[in-house]
């Protein structure tokens, strides 16, 4: 099973940076790039565990805040020469709303 959930506004959500989404299970950091785009990936970084939604915006990647991993927003891996990969969600922005497909898997 899975759902579309609403999240909130594109404007909630500051250019390069993130609002969280806690789902119970999983908390999941939404992000918006300098173009609009949004993505979502669980707020654990890979490395230790650091806040994501923390970290710093550029293109299409986030910064990790702790030790500076680079992760890319669209399929949550790590940038070489590191290593690690944290799960995604499929976003879509309707009317103005960022909406979140969330699987049973998390
Ligand atoms: S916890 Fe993210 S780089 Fe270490």
């Amino acid at each position: 099973m899975s759902d579309w959930i609403d999240v909130c506004d594109l404007e909630d959500v500051p250019l390069l940076g993130s609002r969280v989404l806690k789902t119970g299970t999983i908390d999941i950091a939404v992000f918006r790039t300098s173009t609009n785009e949004v993505y979502a990936l669980e707020n654990k970084c890979p490395h230790k565990g650091g806040p994501l939604s923390e970290g710093l915006v550029h293109g299409k990647q986030v910064t990790c805040p702790l030790h500076s991993r680079v992760l890319n927003l669209d399929n949550g891996t790590v940038v070489a020469p590191d290593v690690g990969c944290v799960r995604t969600f499929a976003t879509r922005v309707n009317e103005g709303r960022i909406k979140l497909k969330v699987t049973d898997k998390g």
